[in-house]
């Protein structure tokens, strides 16, 4: 039998294919949008990651969402940073999440609170997306908007304390290979990995709403 790491990542290929290829995704990565665009997406994953990092120091304790919980990983400080970068000084007090984002924070928040292997299937499609293919949307960003590289605006997906990060994926799916859960358990896991990508194509959808290319 497949390892649970490989199972969730083919459980979700088909999901994450229809993440990468949204209509705002590839046209944010086509250059085809404003920095404004690329800041309200920016602003989103500030409220997903506020409720994936709220809960960090109870859940280390945690032995199924407890070995995931790395410092290294945390985003929110480098999310506010590029926000005041991208927004100015002013930037909490305009933030606001969008319905799909609103309904995203609120799931990961349901899980951190109440079920720990459903937290691990958000962490998952986070923070390993974001050691993925973050780095590419990284790049395309610094290109089309004049970012200096890993700098302010950025720096969500700079992650200092991780200088390899193909070894740190490595790790990463050996935890997931060590989860503490039975096969049903499991099942349950990657059904709630499909659900985080599904909630993230719908924040995508919804950004592509609010930036379409000819309005
Ligand atoms: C245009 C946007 C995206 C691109 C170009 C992209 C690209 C990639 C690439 C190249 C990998 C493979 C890395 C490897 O095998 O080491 C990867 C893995 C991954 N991506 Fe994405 N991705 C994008 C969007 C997303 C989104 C929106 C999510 C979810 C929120 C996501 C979640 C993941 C996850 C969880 C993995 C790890 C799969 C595994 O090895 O288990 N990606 N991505």
């Amino acid at each position: 039998m497949d390892s649970f790491s490989t199972l969730i990542r083919t459980a979700s290929h088909e999901e994450h294919v229809e993440a990468e290829t949204s209509t705002f995704m590839s046209d944010m990565l086509g250059g085809r949008l404003g920095v404004d665009a690329f800041a309200r997406y920016t602003e989103q994953l500030w409220f997903v990651y506020e409720a994936l990092e709220t809960s960090v120091e109870r859940l280390a304790g945690d032995p199924v969402a407890g070995p995931f919980i790395r410092p290294e990983l945390m985003r929110l400080a480098s999310l506010e940073r590029d926000l005041e970068h991208l927004r100015g000084p002013g930037w909490r007090a305009s933030l606001s999440a969008l319905p799909a984002t609103r309904a995203y924070a609120d799931r990961v928040r349901e899980c951190a609170e109440r079920w720990p292997g459903g937290y691990v299937a958000h962490h998952y499609t986070r923070y390993l997306g974001d050691l993925s293919g973050g780095q590419i949307i990284r790049d395309k960003a610094e290109r089309t908007w004049g970012f200096a590289r890993k700098g302010d605006g950025v720096r969500f997906y700079v992650f200092e304390g991780i200088p390899n990060p193909a070894a740190f994926k490595r790790m990463y799916r050996g935890l997931l290979d060590a989860v503490p859960a039975d096969d049903l358990e499991k099942q349950r896991i990657i059904a709630e990995c499909k659900a985080a990508f599904a909630l993230n194509t719908g924040v995508f959808r919804a950004l592509g709403e609010e930036f379409p290319l000819s309005a």
